[in-house]
């Protein structure tokens, strides 16, 4: 596997690999765990060549956030990620991704707004914004992304084909269903946060999200359904919770009945240090 942290040898290479069959890209912030592993098995199986982005992106973080604290531990990553077949570790210096006098924003009206637009201002910018660089820099022929980010994941679909960033292939912005530890909570590296009293109680996440989806499809009504998740967790031991939503799968617009399209059910919540999100099909 070669690793890069400059971008002019990364285009060297990526031009090199691309003669040789289609290359797929994962872009990560590091801290890799099986969630991210099974993007780049999938992403093997799909593309002659996988690359990896590696960068912790201080502008998707807001001020108060865990920007110093994000756990950074790139030789381990590479060595689970040349584990898996990859070729290419893209693990740009800051200043390769942002180098002085950087000034462009890419912000993503409506699909940004709702749910962790509302509570973390800027963050889906700054998101936005990397992921249009990463693609230009890559150039990757498809690009594969957990579903665990929902929102991210639309986000940046709107983003690439509002900016015409004509990856290769169709459907070149793949979501990958969201792996789960064995009590149902979702894989994040921000588990990593949790006291292990904490990461029991976490579990309640995923539980409580299952009875409102057979709740809702029973018929219950959206707003109470809500209400009684929201309660659950906050007597499970989440401190709070930013948000509790069914939403239309596509453009997270919020909904009051279920409907006939495919909608999503999103819930952010803070358990001691950490914010854990997560969503599922209703
Ligand atoms: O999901 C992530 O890890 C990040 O938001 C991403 C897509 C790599 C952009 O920094």
């Amino acid at each position: 596997m070669q690793t890069f942290r400059q971008l002019d040898p990364l285009r060297r290479a990526v031009d090199a690999l691309r003669c040789d069959g289609p290359i797929a890209l994962v872009p990560t912030m590091g801290a890799l765990h099986e969630g991210h592993l099974a993007l780049v098995r999938e992403a093997k199986a799909r593309a002659a060549h996988v690359a990896v982005s590696i960068f912790v992106n201080p502008r998707q973080f807001g001020a108060n956030e865990d920007l110093a604290a994000y756990p950074r531990q790139l030789e381990r990553d590479a060595a689970l990620i040349e584990a898996e077949g990859a070729a290419l570790l893209w693990a740009p210096a800051s200043e390769a991704m942002y180098p002085a006098g950087y000034a462009t924003n890419i912000a993503v009206a409506g699909v940004s707004e709702g749910l962790c637009g509302a509570a973390r201002p800027g963050h889906f910018d700054g998101v936005a914004t990397v992921v249009c660089k990463l693609f230009n820099q890559v150039r990757p022929d498809f690009a594969l992304f957990g579903e665990k980010d929902w929102q991210q994941l639309a986000v940046i679909r709107r983003m690439a084909c509002d900016l015409d960033l004509t990856l290769p292939h169709v459907d070149a912005i793949i979501g990958i269903p969201t792996v789960r530890e064995a009590d149902g909570l979702a894989m994040s590296s921000r588990n990593a946060y949790l006291t292990p009293q904490e990461r029991a109680q976490a579990a309640a996440l995923p539980r409580a999200m299952q009875t409102a989806i057979l709740e809702l499809k029973a018929g219950a009504p959206v707003h109470g359904t809500l209400t009684a998740l929201r309660e659950a967790l906050l007597a499970a031991g989440f401190v709070s919770v930013d948000y509790a939503e069914l939403c239309d799968a596509e453009s997270l617009v919020p909904l009051t009945t279920l409907p006939e399209r495919p909608a999503r059910l999103l819930v952010a919540a803070r358990i001691g240090k950490a914010r854990l999100i997560d969503n599922m099909a209703v």
